[in-house]
């Protein structure tokens, strides 16, 4: 079951028009929450990170947070696994086509889900191979914009390679990844790069980012270059769908050095313990608290 414009439906009767903005110009934004035990995780924080997505297209939101709390709850409860991803879309809805942002239209709103199957066990014992590659999006990847096609061809060229990530650089720097943010060890210190307009603010760089602090985990919060990615001790992704997964290979190279070289790191391991602990935790935390 899905949500469009007022209305819950089976997809194959979910209907928009030729014109809709986000068809003609991916005019619109959108946001992907993992649901565990039917229970969204981090609601709040990604519907704040809507609003900014909105607001930085000139977009009026057509929900509060309560009444998008609602609909998603409905979603959730219409579907039928335990853990879902609730994607939600917001266009600027249909119009002449015209560059400009027109005003007043009602936007086109739409709720869906699937089922959340996160890395599989063995992946996340092996770890995934990634490419490093030229960050060739625009400026503005705060943004959580529906136009990702950047993302899409870059991401195809990961896959190409049989990888399940690219690790972008811009100016000899890291932003992030595809479709996740990235973080690194060094020196046996956590380093990932500061929110910017380069980089989409993950919802789940920040639960790491809390768990790092939480555990006196030593972490640094500053560009990371090129090179540093490219001799790290560990690199690992983080997303809602991957949540926190090592990469063991970059450019076809083992990551690390000595016995560790190709496997996932202690760091990394410790965290992704420490964020599986955090899930349950929240999950189990009473519904209001
Ligand atoms: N992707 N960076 C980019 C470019 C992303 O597309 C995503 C998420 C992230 C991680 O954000 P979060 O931790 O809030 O999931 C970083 C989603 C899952 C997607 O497009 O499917």
């Amino acid at each position: 079951m899905i949500y469009l414009n007022g209305d819950f439906m089976p997809i194959e009767q979910a209907k928009i028009s030729v014109l809709d903005r986000g068809f003609i110009f991916g005019d619109g934004v959108y946001e992907v929450i993992p649901v565990y035990s039917r229970r969204p995780f981090r609601l709040a924080e990604h519907l704040v990170r809507l609003q900014s997505s909105m607001d930085a297209i000139r977009l009026v939101n057509p929900n509060s947070a309560s009444k998008w709390t609602e609909l998603i709850g409905k979603i959730i409860a219409g579907n039928p696994w335990e853990d879902q991803n609730v994607y939600l879309q917001v266009t600027r809805g249909a119009a002449k086509r015209d560059h400009v942002f027109p005003k007043g239209l009602k936007p086109t709103v739409f709720v869906m889900a699937s089922e959340l199957v996160p890395p599989s066990a063995e992946l996340v014992k092996s770890g995934a191979k990634a490419i490093v590659l030229p960050d060739t999006r625009w400026l503005r990847c705060d943004i959580k914009s529906t136009s990702l096609l950047g993302n899409c061809m870059l991401r195809t060229l990961a896959a190409d390679e049989g990888c399940a990530e690219a690790i972008l650089v811009r100016d000899g720097v890291l932003t992030e990844a595809s479709a996740s943010n990235v973080f690194i060890v060094k020196n046996g210190t956590v380093l990932t790069p500061p929110k910017s307009h380069l980089i989409l603010p993950g919802i789940t760089y920040d639960v790491v980012l809390e768990i790092l602090r939480a555990n006196a985990i030593t972490h640094e919060v500053r560009p990371v270059t090129e090179s540093e990615l490219r001799s790290a001790e560990e690199v690992w992704i983080t997303s809602s769908s991957r949540e926190v997964l090592a990469i063991t290979t970059l450019d076809g190279k083992p990551v690390g050095k000595g016995e560790k070289a190709g496997k996932p790191g202690p760091v990394g391991e410790r965290v992704y313990a420490l964020y599986q602990q955090y899930k349950v935790k929240v999950m189990r935390a009473p519904a209001h608290a």
